[in-house]
């Protein structure tokens, strides 16, 4: 990683909320200890909890001691911290962080570049983007420096209200200005892909609808939905990991190369997958999406008694375009699963002919597996004579693992994502053309269930993976 960082301040809105201290607090933190923050550089944390700056330090010391750092290093890192207790709703408060943000400009002595992350409730996105422009806070005060603005997930809950929001952020900052975060894409494993796929020969010209005979994606999960009922009652499943996560993965996976390695290049590449996404009618998401919900999810808390929200989705789709007509795509995701685990299996065609004893023939002899999280690395799989006499075939595998490339942990995936935001690269930034052509995608689903309410929606015990009806997604068309 480089450490070009630009010097900056940084205002983090929903400071004292749970994002701030289990993932941003600590990706700047472990930034820090790397070297990699701008040597001009503070963290404004806002927020409507009534905090002095050193209860705030204090607070985020807490959750850092579980990192087990180095207590001078967690000093050093501390005393960039600052705070500002103020109600985001509030116009006049947008005044006294104006103030407080020119204040300390002057005090870190930084240039007038400022960084806005929403770390904040989703209803707060254009609220506070809003309030800002009002303020004057959503452009620098002279001709040198810049504005940016960080939005977490999810990015609307439908088409509609993306394209809304798109449009609102839009009027406020400039699209290259903007970024929203998927943190799948800030995981090694995950940009690892475009390296695997483009930078070696021997996968390319396989990879396509003559050798590859489907693809699935899958992302399970072991806990159910803790303590998030609420949000999860108005997201489930398809919302939550599948309009995101999972088609970003589909979209690294099935692009092509772009020209050039550069951001708005490859965001092309990634606009053009969603744009060939063969729609779905209403009956071929009858047959082609599967939800269920674990058995017990109605008695968690915050979940109505009859919710019909789906912990579980199983999808197949297509993918109109020349590289992969007719190459079904498989995407699965799902709480309280039997284990934790996000892979990508390719699935090459079996010779067409089968010549040995014990010889896989079929869809998934050898497969490619692109193993995101645990476990980390890529394997791949294929027939193997069992030594000894006759011709006996046996598949095994060729492993990768990330662990055996070095003792150091995989940086989190907001350590990466930060510090692109923060030198203004956007290529790990989802695009709102790619945006909404995904939502595109996803809204005719979101619109059938509710139609058909509850009907349809399977459910499974906890700790399996998913309704025994998935393999009714394998039934040929
Ligand atoms: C989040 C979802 O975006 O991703 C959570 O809102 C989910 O529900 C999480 O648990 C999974 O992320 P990861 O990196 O643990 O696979």
């Amino acid at each position: 990683m480089n450490n070009q960082t630009e010097n900056q301040l940084l205002v983090i809105f929903g400071a004292s909320g749970d994002l701030t201290f289990r993932k941003l607090i600590p990706a700047l933190y472990d930034m820090f200890t790397r070297k990699l923050l701008p040597e001009y550089f503070c963290i404004l944390g806002a927020s409507r909890t009534s905090y002095t700056n050193e209860q705030f330090r204090a607070e985020q010391h807490n959750h850092l001691v579980d990192l087990k750092g180095e207590q001078a290093d967690m000093d050093a890192f501390l005393q960039l911290l600052w705070y500002i207790t103020m109600d985001t709703y509030l116009s006049a408060d947008y005044n006294r962080l104006k103030e407080f943000i020119q204040s300390l400009q002057k005090q870190c002595q930084l240039p007038d570049n400022v960084m806005y992350y929403l770390a904040t409730p989703p209803v707060m996105y254009e609220v506070i983007p809003a309030l800002l422009a009002a303020n004057g806070l959503n452009h620098p005060s002279g001709t040198d420096g810049w504005r940016r603005i960080v939005v977490e997930k999810p990015f609307g809950n439908s088409l509609e209200s993306a394209q809304k929001l798109n449009k609102e952020l839009g009027s406020i900052f400039n699209e290259k200005d903007i970024y929203r975060i998927d943190h799948y894409l800030g995981k090694e494993t995950v940009q690892n892909i475009l390296v695997l796929r483009f930078s070696n020969g021997i996968f390319e010209p396989l990879w396509n609808r003559h050798y590859i005979d489907s693809v699935e994606i899958v992302a399970f999960e072991e806990l159910g939905v803790e303590k998030r009922g609420k949000y999860y009652e108005g997201a489930g499943a398809l919302r939550d990991m599948t309009q995101n996560h999972l088609m970003e993965l589909m979209a690294f996976t099935a692009m092509e190369s772009p020209p050039v390695f550069e951001p708005e290049m490859l965001r092309n590449e990634i606009h053009k997958v969603f744009l060939s996404l063969q729609p779905l009618d209403e009956q071929q998401i009858d047959k082609q999406v599967l939800r269920g919900q674990y058995e017990g999810y109605r008695q968690e808390p915050d979940v109505a008694p009859d919710s019909v929200t789906e912990t579980w989705v199983g999808m197949k789709f297509f993918i109109d375009n020349v590289r992969w007509s007719q190459v079904p795509f498989y995407l699965y995701t799902g709480k309280k699963m039997s284990r934790k685990l996000s892979e990508i299996y390719i699935n090459f065609k079996s010779t067409p002919h089968v010549l040995f004893a014990g010889q896989c023939s079929g869809g998934s002899c050898n497969q490619l597996i692109i193993r995101i999280q645990p476990d980390e690395g890529i394997s791949l799989r294929f027939g193997l004579k069992m030594p000894g006499g006759g011709f006996v075939v046996k598949r095994v595998s060729m492993d990768f693992r990330y662990s055996s490339l070095s003792s150091e942990l995989l940086p989190d995936a907001y350590v990466r994502l930060l510090m692109d935001a923060m030198n203004g690269d956007s290529t790990l930034y989802p695009r709102s053309d790619a945006l909404e052509a995904s939502w595109k995608f996803i809204d005719p689903i979101l619109t059938h269930w509710k139609e058909v309410g509850g009907e349809g929606l399977l459910f499974y015990p906890p700790g399996t993976d998913g309704p025994a009806e998935r393999d009714r997604l394998w039934v040929p068309d």
